[in-house]
């Protein structure tokens, strides 16, 4: 059974002070994490053993990078490997979020070779994509995000792909405040199930599972989460509060 997962992504947010305020209301968060039922934290690089510390006796609650870089180490001054994340025992990191995308110029390729230096360590991709507005105005969000899929994604085995969890985050509802509504998120992750199914078969697209991004909040998540193909959410915003992301968490 593919798991729900409720995944907070803090972005480029919180001082020191802050993120340790965070956590430590998120230890203490009276949450609903049963086996099928797992919280993702993707903290910036400076916070990622504090989040781990404060969160160690949290079950079914990880912590997660927010990015890293192609090659395994060397001379890339300010770049973050997966080794260096293996060797910190953090499960997950975040792949090809549209910021990312957009003002790192991370292409479809050189995701492709995230994807895979990420699994070569053992980390688990949560792969984003999505469309931007003018794509959605012009119908072509599906083959927008099919193809993304395919660039990135299509290359892995079934061991593989297995492994990685998919974001779906529509570019005009992050940060936006503009949720997609239910049924746009189910027609587009029904659609990337369908795609992952044409590649790897049924039985895997069914274990594989699909979070939706942009604006979730604690009052659209149980809303978002009733949909047969969305399995959780990648939440920006609303995860900078424990109190709110507890809502979402038990939305799940
Ligand atoms: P918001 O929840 O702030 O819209 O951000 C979504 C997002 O980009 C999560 O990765």
């Amino acid at each position: 059974m593919r798991k729900k997962i409720a995944a907070a992504n803090w972005k480029m947010n919180c001082t020191m002070q802050q993120a340790e305020d965070l956590l430590n209301n998120l230890s203490s968060a009276n949450v609903n994490l049963s086996n099928d039922k797992i919280s993702i934290i993707a903290v910036p690089f400076p916070y990622l053993l504090l989040a781990k510390q404060k969160l160690a006796s949290k079950q079914n609650m990880f912590v997660a990078a927010q990015n890293c870089y192609t090659k395994r180490s060397g001379a890339f001054t300010g770049e973050i490997s997966v080794e260096m994340l293996q060797s910190m025992n953090i499960p997950f990191v975040i792949i090809g979020h549209s910021e990312r995308r957009e003002y790192f110029n991370e292409t479809n390729t050189m995701l492709a070779d995230k994807v895979n230096i990420a699994l070569e360590y053992n980390i688990q991709p949560i792969f984003c994509c999505g469309e931007a507005l003018e794509i959605r105005e012009a119908a072509t969000q599906n083959s927008f995000v099919e193809k993304q899929l395919k660039d990135s994604l299509f290359h892995l085995s079934n061991e593989q792909i297995l492994k990685v969890v998919i974001a779906y985050e529509p570019i005009w509802a992050i940060g936006t405040g503009k949720t997609a509504t239910s049924q746009q998120a189910q027609e587009m992750h029904q659609h990337i199930r369908n795609v992952l199914a044409e590649k790897f078969g049924n039985d895997i697209a069914n274990e594989i599972s699909i979070l939706y991004g942009g604006s979730v909040k604690g009052n659209n998540a149980v809303e978002l989460f009733s949909q047969p193909d969305v399995d959780g959410g990648l939440v920006g915003g609303a995860s900078l509060n424990a109190e709110e992301f507890s809502l979402i968490i038990n939305a799940l």
